[in-house]
């Protein structure tokens, strides 16, 4: 059966960088359901993050699902790589390349669920083509790059995405500035899968992870408490 109760995925990328480990078992403990790990190129986006070797080590502390967030171009070289390393989830953006549907049938016959991530300045139509063929849309609410940038309003797009997307087994997840105030917004929009980095992270530490749960419960109520409104 399809899941599309509310599942929250807190991004590594601001997580403490020399203790992963820790850090992914102390998310996991605290009710994360998802673990998301953003891989970036300094090409595609103007940061550098994780290659191939840094994610297998990560698949090792993961006990739930590793979605692995690929800000990199070009995306179809890298596909094997990052099956070995164990990715669940591979998504690629659509803006990363001319050949997104080539992209996203390697991604499936590599043997992961394929998602393709979708850009602030990129229209929903960008995807409509790719519906049968991946498992999870991203929609990014900030230009990709970096953690702990101010949410833009995606509701519109998130809306016509849930709608084109009718009753196929597609996750949409949302990607940037999630937090109490803007996630209910992207739920009653139509998402299911919300990624956060700063909010779930912050004032928290390995040595105080109850606060990276408090954090990701002030998340969940504040969905629950706008569904009951
Ligand atoms: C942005 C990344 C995000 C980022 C989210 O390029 O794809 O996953 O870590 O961070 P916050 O939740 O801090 O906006
Ligand atoms: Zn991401």
């Amino acid at each position: 059966m399809f899941d599309r109760s509310l599942k929250i995925a807190p991004s590594i990328l601001s997580a403490d960088f020399a203790d992963f480990g820790r850090e992914i078992r102390a998310i996991e403990d605290q009710g994360a359901d998802w673990v998301h790990v953003d891989v970036m190129d300094g090409h595609f986006v103007p940061n550098l993050t994780f290659g191939p070797p840094a994610v297998a080590a990560f698949r090792k502390h993961v006990k739930t699902v590793m979605d692995v967030h690929l800000m990199i171009s070009p995306v179809d070289p890298y596909i094997d790589a990052y099956a070995k390393a164990g990715a669940d989830i591979l998504t690629a953006h659509v803006e990363a390349g001319p050949h997104a549907h080539r992209t996203m049938q390697a991604i499936r016959a590599a043997g992961m669920k394929a998602g393709v991530a979708i850009n602030p300045g990129t229209p929903a139509e960008a995807v409509e083509h790719l519906l049968d063929m991946v498992d999870l849309i991203c929609v990014m609410t900030v230009n990709p790059g970096f953690g702990g940038q101010k949410y833009i309003d995606m509701t519109a797009k998130v809306r016509k995405l849930r709608s084109m997307i009718g009753d196929r087994p597609v996750h949409i997840e949302i990607d940037g500035g999630m937090d109490p105030t803007t996630a209910p917004l992207m739920v009653a929009a139509g998402a299911d899968v919300l990624v956060a980095g700063s909010a779930v992270f912050k004032g928290g530490s390995v040595s105080t992870p109850e606060v990276y749960g408090t954090n990701m419960r002030a998340i969940r109520d504040a969905v629950s408490a706008a569904k009951a409104a």
